[in-house]
């Protein structure tokens, strides 16, 4: 079914298929008994599926990874394909358009994506607004804060604390971003003194011990993911969320000219598999199980989502998988773990 609906929506702009797809589900979702049978069709409920991690009680370990729902509106419809978090953001204090249209593309031999998307959003006060309004009953949410373009390195911490402090109230955990590489300037403060500044700053604020992860590059070299892992320690977080995407444009299928035409943005989808797993293998063998590591990048399949769990990940999250394979993803992978040898991936 959803690869007769693909092949319409991957003549679409990617980034129109988006909104598109996603205001006909939720349309479809209104119609007296479609949640019901969505349910039914896609969720999988098991007890040797549930997870505590960090304190959150989680129903399964796949989440939806952060840029997907970057305003909230999409969680309620979401949570109906079976995913047990859901990451909202990046969520910037004030609204931002992103960068100039295109900024979306497929590269559908790879099965990958690239975006620039920029940070486009509407603001922490209206994802505020929606959250106190509707959210979703018996769901992870975690929210995901970043920074304004406009707003410089040197003040970024107050853009951080004005999105913490605005949705503290209203979200199961946060997800420090600084590893976006569609903002001027932002994956610089993964670098040591802006980075423990920034995030025993959100700490200071953290009164109830919120649940707060970091999400970084996969494009970090090692000497970096271990000043990470120290600054994890030492500013107390609850963990990393490996990876966002890549600057890099390896293991392509699509030709050298194809990929240089669409320029810059970051990479996702299948291609960055080996390279997230590897940034969740070494965190895991460095932090030896003193803090979270949530694993996403490339993963679409159950086998995908095993190779980060085996190396060390205590959760997963999708993002260009479900683009890719659709709304049966989460289906597939928990019934991988719940019959590993039948497993179809
Ligand atoms: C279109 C698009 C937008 C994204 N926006 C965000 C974002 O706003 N914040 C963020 O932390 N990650 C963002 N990401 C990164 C994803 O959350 C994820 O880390 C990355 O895509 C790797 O996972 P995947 O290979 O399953 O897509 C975005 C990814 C895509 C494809």
């Amino acid at each position: 079914m959803y690869r007769l609906l693909k092949v319409i929506l991957f003549r679409i702009d990617p980034e129109k298929a988006h909104y598109i797809t996603m205001w006909w589900f939720m349309a479809a979702l209104k119609i007296p008994g479609v949640k019901a049978l969505f349910k039914a069709l896609f969720q999988v409920k098991h007890p040797s599926l549930e997870r505590t991690v960090a304190g959150m009680k989680f129903s399964n370990p796949v989440g939806l990874a952060a840029g997907f729902d970057k305003n909230g509106l999409f969680m309620h419809a979401m949570s109906v394909l079976g995913f047990s978090h859901i990451e909202v953001g990046t969520i910037t204090p004030r609204p931002q358009s992103g960068n100039p249209k295109p900024r979306l593309f497929r590269l559908i031999k790879s099965r990958a994506l690239i975006n620039r998307m920029g940070f486009n959003n509407d603001g922490v006060e209206i994802l505020a607004e929606r959250l106190r309004k509707k959210r979703p009953i018996g769901l992870i949410i975690g929210a995901n804060i970043g920074k304004n373009k406009d707003t410089p390195n040197e003040e970024a911490v107050n853009d951080y604390l004005k999105c913490f402090v605005t949705l503290y109230d209203l979200v199961d955990y946060f997800t420090v971003n600084v590893s976006s590489p569609n903002t001027p300037g932002l994956r610089s403060l993964q670098e040591k003194e802006p980075l423990t500044r920034l995030l025993s700053t959100l700490q200071l604020q953290n009164q109830k011990a919120l649940p707060v992860f970091l999400k970084i590059a996969p494009d970090l070299t090692l000497q970096q993911l271990d000043e990470i892992v120290d600054i994890i320690i030492e500013t107390k977080l609850t963990g990393v969320i490996a990876t966002n995407t890549t600057i890099t444009r390896d293991g392509l299928k699509e030709s050298k000219q194809i990929v240089d035409d669409i320029g810059a943005g970051g990479l996702s989808g299948a291609p960055i598999l080996d390279m997230s797993t590897s940034v969740v293998r070494y965190l895991s063998e460095r932090s030896a199980g003193r803090f979270v590591i949530i694993g996403v990048g490339g993963i679409e399949d159950y086998s995908g989502a095993k190779k980060h769990l085996d190396a060390g990940a205590d959760l997963v999250q999708v993002y260009s998988g479900f683009i890719y394979t659709g709304p049966a993803l989460v289906k597939r992978i928990l019934a991988g773990m719940l019959t590993p040898t039948k497993a179809p991936d």
